[in-house]
């Protein structure tokens, strides 16, 4: 089983749009036995909320389902459960190297460092643009899968 979580701030706008997608795009591929997908957010600001309604929206004109989704933290012991840890900006990045204690650690991405566009996935919770960071996220995920699959050959 391959685990990969996705992290943002606050966990109820990108990492949950970013879960949801993949989870939707891995079901396509058939591989929903075999990836398990999750996400989290660096702050405890939104534990056990729902994603934003922005986010909701957005899955819903998709058809995407946003099902069993509440906001959990980002915990130390998730570098050692996770073989993929997502994260969506620098900051995020450099909060989940703060909480783990590490300097570096190959696990650890940016999503669109997968890409040709390597920046970070803008905040919709201040942007307000939903439909761009659908757009940025579907281009990460493709990329994030195409890479998994070829390293679980
Ligand atoms: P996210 O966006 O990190 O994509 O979930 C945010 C959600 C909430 C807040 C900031 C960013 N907040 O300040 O509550």
């Amino acid at each position: 089983m391959v685990k990969v979580l996705f992290v943002c701030l606050g966990n109820i706008c990108r990492s949950p749009m970013a879960e949801a997608i993949f989870r939707d795009m891995v079901e396509k591929y058939c591989l929903g036995g075999e990836i398990l997908i999750d996400s989290a957010g660096t702050s405890s600001w939104h534990v056990g909320a729902r994603p934003h309604k922005g986010t909701l929206r957005k899955l819903d004109e998709y058809r995407i389902s946003s099902e069993g989704m509440f906001g959990r933290q980002f915990i130390k012991k998730d570098i050692e459960e996770f073989d993929y840890i997502i994260g969506m900006d620098e900051m995020n990045i450099r909060d989940i190297y703060d909480i783990c204690g590490k300097p570096k650690h190959p696990k650890v991405m940016r999503l669109l460092d997968l890409t040709d566009k390597k920046a970070d996935v803008p905040d919709p919770y201040y942007t307000g643009d939903f439909q761009e960071t659908y757009d940025l996220l579907l281009d990460g995920c493709q990329r994030l899968l195409e890479k998994i699959k070829s390293e679980m050959e």
